[in-house]
């Protein structure tokens, strides 16, 4: 495997190696604070704080696995000096990649209601402007076509949504009946796309070839599943 092709699996590396099990700590620590406050088990007193401790870990780091993928997307797509745009575009770029990581840091400090909610817009904005980039592979963009509700990209970028969502509303879950309500929905749906994207993401990664097979392999026409005859063997030499 060449360098870019390691860069690729960087993303589904650490989904699989810290978000799913992080993920299922989280939404067992969920079922137990649950449990508790309806007085349905006697789980320790700590794990509604674990819960939401570990869900925050959980959720910075679904933002930052996905824009780990939207940068090597874009990044890798051509060779450098071949970058579509050049370097105003690539400037441009990072200083969105800067700023929606300094919002995500800020979104992690933030006490007062308007600056979270303002956090939570501008993180999801910027990864939405980078996902929105061509060089992402969406599937689709058109949400009455088939593609767009297969799509890792579509699904991937709404989990982030939802966690950004539980990582502003942290002191309002705590306190507000409503909006406890409204988490676990979101959340039910949220462990669902995970599930989703698991299904997608393995898909995709069977998908991609590695880069020393491209050429051959985009040479195939994909809608009729067809690939050029291969090229005949040179002749056998001579003993
Ligand atoms: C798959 C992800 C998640 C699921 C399924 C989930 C589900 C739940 C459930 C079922 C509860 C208990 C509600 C009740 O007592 O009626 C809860 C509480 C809570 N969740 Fe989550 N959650 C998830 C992720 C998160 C994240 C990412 C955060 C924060 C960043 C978070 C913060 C909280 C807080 C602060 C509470 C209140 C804890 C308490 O009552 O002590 N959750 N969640
Ligand atoms: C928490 C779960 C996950 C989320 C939120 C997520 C989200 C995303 C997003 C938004 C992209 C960029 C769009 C694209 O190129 O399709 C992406 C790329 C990709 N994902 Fe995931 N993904 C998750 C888990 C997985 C898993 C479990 C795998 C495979 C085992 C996987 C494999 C890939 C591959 C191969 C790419 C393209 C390569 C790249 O851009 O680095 N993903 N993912």
């Amino acid at each position: 495997m060449a360098l870019v092709d390691w860069l690729w699996i960087v993303h589904p590396v650490l989904a699989v190696v810290l978000i799913y099990p992080l993920t299922g700590i989280v939404i067992r620590l969920s079922v137990q604070t649950r449990s508790r406050r309806l007085k349905t088990a006697k789980p320790p007193p700590t794990v509604g704080r674990d819960h939401s401790d570990l869900g925050r870990w959980l959720a910075a780091g679904v933002v930052v696995l996905v824009i780990i993928a939207l940068i090597v997307a874009i990044a890798t797509h051509a060779p450098l000096d071949q970058f579509q745009g050049g370097w105003r575009r690539a400037f441009t770029l990072l200083l969105v990649l800067i700023g929606t990581l300094l919002s995500l840091g800020a979104l992690w400090i933030a006490k007062a209601p308007g600056l979270r909610l303002a956090f939570v817009v501008i993180t999801w904005a910027g990864v939405l402007g980078l996902g929105a980039q061509p060089e992402v592979w969406r599937v689709s963009d058109d949400p009455f076509s088939s593609g767009f509700w297969q799509s890792h990209y579509w699904s991937g970028v709404a989990v982030v949504g939802l966690m950004l969502f539980s990582l502003g509303a942290r002191p309002e879950i705590l306190r507000n009946l409503r909006l406890r309500r409204l988490h676990v929905t979101a959340n039910v749906l949220a462990a669902l796309l995970f599930v989703v994207q698991g299904i997608t993401g393995t898909r995709d990664l069977l998908e991609i070839p590695l880069s020393w097979q491209k050429s051959t392999i985009y040479a195939c026409n994909f809608e009729a599943r067809s690939c050029p005859p291969p090229a005949p063997l040179p002749p056998a030499s001579e003993p």
